[in-house]
């Protein structure tokens, strides 16, 4: 008797489309990232956690990994593609090895400011990065923006010849490479977790970030000077692993592609905001002394860099430089 009800469960279930477990169980999503909680993408985490659990309650759990404490600059792609984790939003500099095309957005100088990489996010181009990497199984789903980036070191940058000699810290681009080697500097590629304390124990002189993660992770505290240089973006790329977003029953999975674009429009909505409060941040802080650049003096920096769009054009590919150059405004 027993048996037969446990069998007419099942096969009702199956009718419906559940299994056995599935029923039981919430799928569960690990977002494991490298900021901290009070940064944009931060907050996107913690934001489609919460949503998440109030539209598909008992259905999906979601578990946020902040600064790095699951996996990460390291391992977390290969966490992703074992389906240890199931979100990340790596920055567009860190899919090298997966896609080259995505360092469009790591050009020196190419954007004019956040305005126009939000125009091209949305235009046909760039969408068609999102699915870039699915040869490699990796699902892009958005992209969430941070900010420009500025230069930070242990002195004053006014012209590109201040940076000679110095190492910085890069993201894993050889595009960043390149930019740094165009004014004669070094770089060490480091990830994220490392970056303040190679910066104090003076493994390398300079980095460049927007100024949330300048504040949220103290770096003012150990580089005596800041220019102001928005030379470059920090924008990530929130990724699923294809099949794992494939295997979710399609209702949930459209409800939360849904959740995705409602976060997604709060993130890039606020980041800006995010990164003015952060500025000041800094500057109240009074470690950190700011150097803005002259018209004259941004332009040195802009021609020495740019011949690294030329240099690698064909790695990007010259049709996806072209139709990030037409959201410019000049
Ligand atoms: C991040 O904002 O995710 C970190 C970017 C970096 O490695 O500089």
């Amino acid at each position: 008797m027993f048996k037969s009800c446990v069998t007419a469960l099942v096969a009702t279930l199956s009718l419906l489309g559940l299994s056995a477990a599935s029923a039981a169980e919430p799928i569960v999503i690990k977002f494991a990232h490298v900021v901290a909680d009070d940064t944009p993408k931060g907050k996107g985490a913690l934001l489609f956690k919460q949503l998440v659990e109030q539209r598909l309650a008992g259905q999906v759990k979601v578990e946020v990994y902040a600064n790095s404490s699951l996996v990460g600059d390291a391992d977390e792609m290969q966490a992703l593609l074992d389906n240890r984790v199931q979100l990340l939003a790596p920055s567009l500099s860190k899919f090298e090895k997966y896609t080259r095309k995505l360092q469009v957005f790591d050009l020196p100088f190419l954007f004019d400011d956040e305005a126009a990489v939000k125009r091209f996010q949305s235009r046909e181009k760039s969408r068609e990065l999102l699915r870039s990497m699915a040869g490699s199984g990796i699902y892009g789903l958005a992209y969430w923006n941070n900010g420009l980036k500025q230069l930070s070191a242990t002195q004053a940058l006014r012209l590109p010849s201040d940076a000679s000699g110095l190492a910085f810290r890069v993201q894993p681009s050889a595009v960043l490479e390149a930019q740094f080697a165009a004014v004669g500097a070094k770089s060490v590629r480091l990830p994220f977790a490392d970056v303040f304390k190679s910066l104090q124990s003076g493994v390398v002189q300079g980095a460049e970030n927007p100024w949330s993660n300048i504040a949220s992770q103290n770096m003012h505290s150990v580089q005596p000077y800041i220019t102001e240089t928005n030379h470059g973006v920090l924008a990530y790329m929130l990724v699923t692993n294809a099949e794992f977003w494939r295997s979710i029953p399609f209702a949930t999975r459209s409800e939360l592609e849904n959740i995705i674009v409602e976060v997604t429009a709060v993130v890039n909505e606020e980041a800006e905001a995010l990164n003015r409060r952060d500025r000041e941040r800094v500057l109240a802080s009074g470690s950190s002394k700011l150097i803005s650049l002259s018209p004259e003096q941004r332009q040195a920096w802009r021609e020495k860099m740019q011949p690294v769009w030329q240099a690698y054009e064909a790695d990007i590919g010259a049709d996806v430089i072209r139709a990030a150059l037409t959201v410019n405004r000049r």
